[in-house]
């Protein structure tokens, strides 16, 4: 069986003001009409005969009301507080079949060519039979540190690693046998929990106590503040010597800061004026003197200006207005 697992935690801080915790990035209707979250399910409609959602509390209602509308049954695993990923991923395949395969995708980026999309996918479950954890590998354009890199060597991963800083970025890029980490993985819930149990055994014993005393796949308060939080990529793919990487040739954006939203709507067509500088969110005239590659955000209650190659720190921003609510 395939199950698709639908993470759905984050509340994508580095996009804010777009993006905020009433309104995750994923439920904005940004794209025809669709949310990201909608569009993450329908790709993974026919490649699954299964869907877990991981989600929390916050932000429980958004996902039943889209998911309502596929007509079929699905599990929702609700999180009382979010414990990264390493934990969420725990959770779905304690309640999957150690067989099952699992295939994880975050609920908010956008993927385009849906034959390339199945092709990497079957290439992924194939691996995953034979109990390796996949990673989908992205050519990377940029020393992007917001991503976790693949090193390979043909077809074997030699390393995997988290976020690096931008001087390592650097000789990644310059060396050419990396490749980014998409964020999708594919594994059997068996394979994963062993590795999890293995690298990082507080996850395991922690998340495996929260999820026995789950109430209808709702997570208690109390357990869950016990479980670390840490991503599946520090917590296992960094350390596991089990990982196989599935090149892949679709579009893909994980829109997961500004400098990518920038990079993604002006390959599609998103006007910009002669220095670089966009607009998002308002149709009145905007001037930019002696400003480059700058970004204007406009929503109904705030304003963000920045410098594209600045997006990782809207993150502080967006923190230091959390601490004065
Ligand atoms: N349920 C649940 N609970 N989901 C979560 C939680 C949580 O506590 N934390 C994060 N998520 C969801 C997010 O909503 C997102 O869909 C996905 O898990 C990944 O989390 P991010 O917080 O967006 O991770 P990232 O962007 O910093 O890094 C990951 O993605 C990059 C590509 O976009 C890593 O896998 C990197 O290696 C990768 O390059
Ligand atoms: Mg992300």
């Amino acid at each position: 069986d395939i199950t698709h697992v639908v993470l759905t935690g984050g509340i994508g801080s580095r996009l804010w003001p777009l993006s905020r915790k009433s309104q995750p990035k994923q439920y904005l209707e940004l794209f025809d009409g669709q949310s990201l979250f909608e569009k993450t399910v329908a790709r993974n409609e026919n490649v699954s005969n299964k869907t877990i959602v991981v989600g929390n509390i916050e932000n429980y209602k958004m996902s039943n009301t889209i998911m309502l509308k596929f007509n079929k049954p699905f599990t929702h695993i609700v999180e009382a507080i979010p414990r990264n990923t390493a934990a969420a991923i725990a959770f779905a395949a304690f309640a999957s079949k150690p067989e099952d395969v699992l295939l994880i995708t975050p609920s908010d980026h956008i993927i385009e060519g849906n034959d390339l999309y199945d092709t990497a996918l079957k290439q992924a479950i194939a691996l995953a039979n034979q109990d390796y954890l996949v990673t989908f590998g992205i050519k990377p354009t940029k020393p992007e540190t917001g991503y976790g890199y693949i090193e390979f060597d043909d077809e074997n991963v030699i390393a995997f690693h988290e976020k690096p800083n931008l001087e390592t970025a650097t000789t990644y890029l310059e060396n050419g046998n990396y490749f980014w980490n998409s964020g999708l993985f594919c594994f059997k819930s068996g394979a994963f929990l062993t590795e999890l149990e293995k690298q990082e055994p507080e996850v395991y014993t922690t998340s495996k106590l929260a999820w026995e005393a789950n109430k209808n796949g709702f997570l208690d308060y109390e357990l869950s503040l016990k479980i670390p939080s840490i991503s599946v990529d520090f917590a296992v793919m960094e350390r596991s010597t089990n990982i196989k990487v599935v090149p892949t040739h679709f579009d893909w954006s994980d829109l997961g800061s500004f400098e990518s939203v920038y990079d993604y709507l002006v390959h599609k067509g998103h006007p910009t004026d002669v220095s670089g500088n966009i607009v998002i969110g308002t149709a009145i005239h905007t001037s930019f003197v002696g400003l480059e590659n700058c970004l204007l955000i406009h929503t109904d209650d705030a304003l963000l200006v920045l410098q594209k190659e600045n997006s990782q720190e809207v993150k502080q921003v967006y923190q230091q207005l959390e601490l004065l609510e």
